[in-house]
């Protein structure tokens, strides 16, 4: 089904609403079923428990791969583009990429891995990333794929969390101008965990890295070993495609469950549809695979798609501010999706990095992982697009599996910092703070979904529980989002942030609980506070108060240690921005931190804050007035 029109969406959406099992049904028609689907939805947001097309058998890889050999096997599946603009990029044609997925897949076999086997991956944005993550796909596996920013302490506690048998990783990995060590972090991590029985490793960097003999095998060894014959594992619709952890308002990441069928329909439909993805085009998703983005538009969406995507190693502002423009010079990007916040940084550059380059080739242009601002949507839109390329904000979650709001490129009229309508099947409510649905438009809410979507989420990893009470018991019988948002008088959604404890820095998420807990485990400290403040660039910052056992002698110092800590704990985009000792934290009589007040102190907003005459102990606001940063 395609949607050309405005006319056509709005008919595809009330389709979508009345027959929701005719609408995706019909949609699931057009994928590669070993069996096809006759039951499409099963469902009940009480317990909850979502099943679609579970009668339907498939492998995901299938439709990635072995159906485009037909008629695609020579066009380019994926463009690498590497860290170093001197080192050169690479073209892996479709039936490169079978040959190479099935190769891999064979080397986990060979090593006793199979279906339902949980393997971590943790490499840098080398093509072999993508083709670990099929090859677990191919064989049945279900991969956790940790964003190799994560630190050591981190990587541990997701590998042993879903008891990963297996570690993908590299020697090392280039960002910018550094050079990360990724096998000896993985080496600490792999202290404490028990589960892992063997760690690949793929050589990137060539530096020195220890070999665990028994343990650790080099990736170029292991596929001299196999052939590319490696028939498809035939998967239920409903088994689990991969784990993704994300941050939560405690302190335990989430490892949000994805399964085979109702992803790959939902993430194929919603890449053709949102971005008019059309034969030829070359598609640019500048996002890392460690975070659900790259997931469905890097890889499965995509690759489902039949589609070629590029794959950037680098950073935007290496060797310079102009980077992403050569990209899109050199390879001729038609597509370009990236975050606000890598928009803002480079709307802080010169221009003359913009305008050395020739991006005519692009036509649609896309955002992703936080709200935009206007300025940086203008400058976007004038700069990169040329005021001649539709913008499309996309809405979405690492829970949702796919983009849930969005403007369909020359399609939907835009609205700069608005996500504009819901994608057919998704169908949004706001409600008020005391659960009732807001009907009417120019209102304000929280934002849930109250009807199941092929890619959502089906559980916490191993954590039924903590599914139902974070997404489904805020308000009975719908999903919470944990985002607020505004509908304007014509019925447009824009997201105003989060309304619970996650701050979105620079697109990522974090949760609050989690950086307390860290900073908690320092010796001299007692108790932690941490909220977000607004900033230029990275949206959010993270503001830290922390209670200290004494006085302290040398701030400076401890706020180092405080660093370090969290750097090493968590990764480096953790890092609090300011760190504040406080003698107390402003408390209500129950105990709990008003988290409200703290805000306002961060962002320097402290004229008016409210009623305060709760607290347990007021005078304590002006204390830390005081010493605000
Ligand atoms: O607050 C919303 C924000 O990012 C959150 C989801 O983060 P994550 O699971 O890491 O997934 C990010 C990539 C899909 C949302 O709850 N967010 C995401 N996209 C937007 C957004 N906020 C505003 N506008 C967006 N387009």
């Amino acid at each position: 089904m395609e949607i050309r029109s405005l006319l056509q969406y709005h008919q595809a959406y009330k389709n979508s609403v009345e027959d929701p099992e005719k609408f995706w049904g019909d949609l699931s028609k057009g994928f590669l079923w070993h069996q096809e689907p006759s039951k499409i939805l099963d469902w009940d947001f009480k317990k909850p428990e979502v099943h679609w097309f579970s009668d339907g058998q498939l492998n995901i890889t299938e439709n990635c791969l072995d159906r485009h050999l037909i008629d695609k096997a020579d066009q380019t599946a994926i463009i690498w583009e590497p860290n170093d603009p001197g080192e050169a990029a690479q073209h892996i044609s479709y039936q490169q990429l079978f040959d190479r997925v099935c190769r891999f897949a064979n080397v986990l076999k060979r090593h006793g891995l199979g279906k339902g086997d949980r393997i971590c991956i943790y490499m840098p944005m080398v093509p072999e990333l993508a083709i670990a993550v099929l090859a677990c796909a191919r064989i049945g596996a279900v991969h956790s794929v940790v964003f190799a920013g994560f630190s050591s302490t981190a990587l541990a506690d997701r590998i042993n969390d879903a008891q990963c048998k297996m570690l993908i990783t590299a020697d090392g990995s280039f960002r910018g101008s550094k050079t990360i060590d990724l096998k000896g972090i993985a080496d600490e991590a792999l202290k404490r965990c028990s589960s892992v029985q063997h760690v690949v490793v793929f050589q990137r960097t060539k530096q020195d890295v220890s070999m665990e003999p028994g343990r650790d095998l080099w990736w170029h060894h292991e596929i001299e070993q196999v052939d590319s014959h490696c028939p498809a594992e035939v998967m239920n619709a409903e088994d689990l495609l991969f784990i993704l952890y994300t941050s939560g308002s405690t302190g335990k990441p989430k490892g949000m469950v994805h399964t085979c069928g109702g992803y790959m329909v939902y993430t194929t439909f919603t890449f053709k549809t949102v971005f008019q993805y059309q034969p030829g085009d070359l598609y640019w998703c500048t996002a890392d695979i460690g975070w659900i983005t790259g997931h469905s538009y890097i890889v499965y969406g995509p690759l489902a798609a039949g589609a070629t995507t590029l794959m950037f190693e680098g950073v935007p502002s290496y060797p310079d501010m102009g980077r992403f423009w050569e990209v899109v010079e050199k390879h001729q990007v038609n597509i370009f999706y990236t975050a606000p916040t890598a928009i803002r940084a480079l709307q802080k550059a010169d221009l003359s990095f913009v305008n050395k380059y020739d991006l005519s080739s692009l036509k649609t242009l896309g955002t992703v992982g936080e709200p935009i601002n206007e300025e940086a949507w203008n400058w976007y839109n004038q700069n990169i697009g040329k005021d001649n390329c539709p913008i499309v904000d996309t809405w979405w979650q690492t829970e949702t599996g796919g983009i849930m709001i969005s403007p369909i490129a020359g399609v939907t009229p835009l609205k700069p910092t608005y996500a504009t309508l819901p994608l057919p099947g998704v169908r949004l409510v706001l409600m008020d703070e005391s659960g009732s649905v807001i009907e009417d438009n120019d209102v304000e809410g929280r934002l849930c979904i109250g009807f199941p979507w092929p890619s959502m989420a089906r559980t916490i990893y191993g954590n039924h529980t903590r599914y139902r009470e974070t997404y489904f018991s805020a308000y009975e019988g719908y999903y919470f989002t944990g985002d607020g948002c505004k509908r304007d008088q014509d019925g447009y959604y824009r997201i105003t942030g989060r309304v619970d404890d996650v701050i979105i820095v620079s697109g990522h998420n974090l949760g609050t609980a989690e950086i307390e807990s860290v900073i908690d485990e320092h010796e001299k400290v007692i108790e932690t506070a941490v909220v977000g403040f607004p900033h230029d660039i990275k949206g959010n910052a993270i503001y830290a108060y922390a209670i200290t056992r004494e006085m302290v002698e040398n701030e400076d110092q401890l706020r180092s240690e405080i660093l370090s800590l969290v750097s090493e704990t968590i990764g480096p985009i953790a890092k609090p921005d300011k760190i504040q000792f406080v003698p107390g934290l402003p408390k209500t009589r129950s105990g709990k931190i008003m988290r409200r007040i703290l805000r306002k102190i961060a962002s320097h907003e402290y004229e008016d804050l409210g009623d305060i005459s709760t607290l347990l102990d007021p005078s304590i606001v002006e204390e830390i007035k005081k010493g605000v940063l």
